[in-house]
């Protein structure tokens, strides 16, 4: 074997914090979800609102790439993109996404499986708004997923845009939202000798069931 995978192999943790108990569960996975997310915002771990989004093309193909969580609305999730970049080609497509919260540092995760819908414009409006100035100038520059012919060009973009625009971008036509529609919601709690909680809420005829499963 490899120093380097030996390396690897040599890497291990023992789960060894709180447990996770049926009893703890929220009934509404939503309201678990907020739980778990102000416990990594309290625990102040690096970028706690990141997870990554997967995909899948026309030919069933995925393709994961981390997003930003924007909010909960209404039982939804919410994330922004640009409607010009791979994600929204696959997801104009085939709207069933997976997406995934890696709070490993809380021996956590959360899977969440589900369809996608375009939010709407007011609401992207609104968020785009409240981003600071040059993002809003940046998602003018960035013709997302495009090929790029060099850093330059890229940069010529971003000051053409301001030039253009000034103090106030408007919010480009080609960026917005998307609501994820959540039909099943995994929480993961690692625990000692590989023995980690693990409980699936699935939506079945409008009404959360959860499910322990196997770790
Ligand atoms: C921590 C992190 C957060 C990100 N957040 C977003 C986001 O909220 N929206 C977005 O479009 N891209 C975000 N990106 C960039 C995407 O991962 C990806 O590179 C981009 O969306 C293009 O993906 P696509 O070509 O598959 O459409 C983020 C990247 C990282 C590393």
């Amino acid at each position: 074997m490899t120093d380097f995978n030996q390396s690897l192999q040599d890497l291990r943790e023992s789960y060894d914090q709180q447990p996770l108990r049926r009893a703890d569960l929220a009934p509404d996975p939503l309201v678990q979800f907020r739980q778990w997310m102000q416990d990594a915002i309290d625990a102040k771990i690096y970028d706690p609102n990141a997870c990554s989004l997967a995909t899948v093309d026309q030919s069933g193909r995925p393709t994961a790439r981390a997003v930003l969580l924007k909010g909960l609305e209404a039982g939804k999730f919410v994330f922004y993109s640009n409607y010009n970049s791979r994600k929204a080609a696959h997801l104009s497509a085939n709207p069933h996404v997976s997406m995934h919260f890696p709070w490993f540092s809380m021996q956590r995760q959360v899977s969440i499986l589900g369809e996608v819908t375009r939010v709407e414009e007011s609401l992207a409006e609104e968020y785009f708004q409240s981003r600071p100035y040059l993002s809003r100038i940046g998602a003018w520059a960035s013709e997302q997923s495009q090929p790029l012919d060099s850093r330059e060009s890229l940069e010529k973009s971003f000051l053409e845009a301001r030039e253009k625009f000034g103090e106030h971008p408007p919010k480009p036509p080609h960026w917005g939202g998307y609501y994820l529609h959540p039909r099943s919601i995994e929480f993961w709690q690692g625990g000692p000798n590989r023995l980690h909680d693990r409980f699936l809420y699935q939506l079945v005829e409008e009404q959360w069931k959860i499910t322990r499963l196997n770790p």
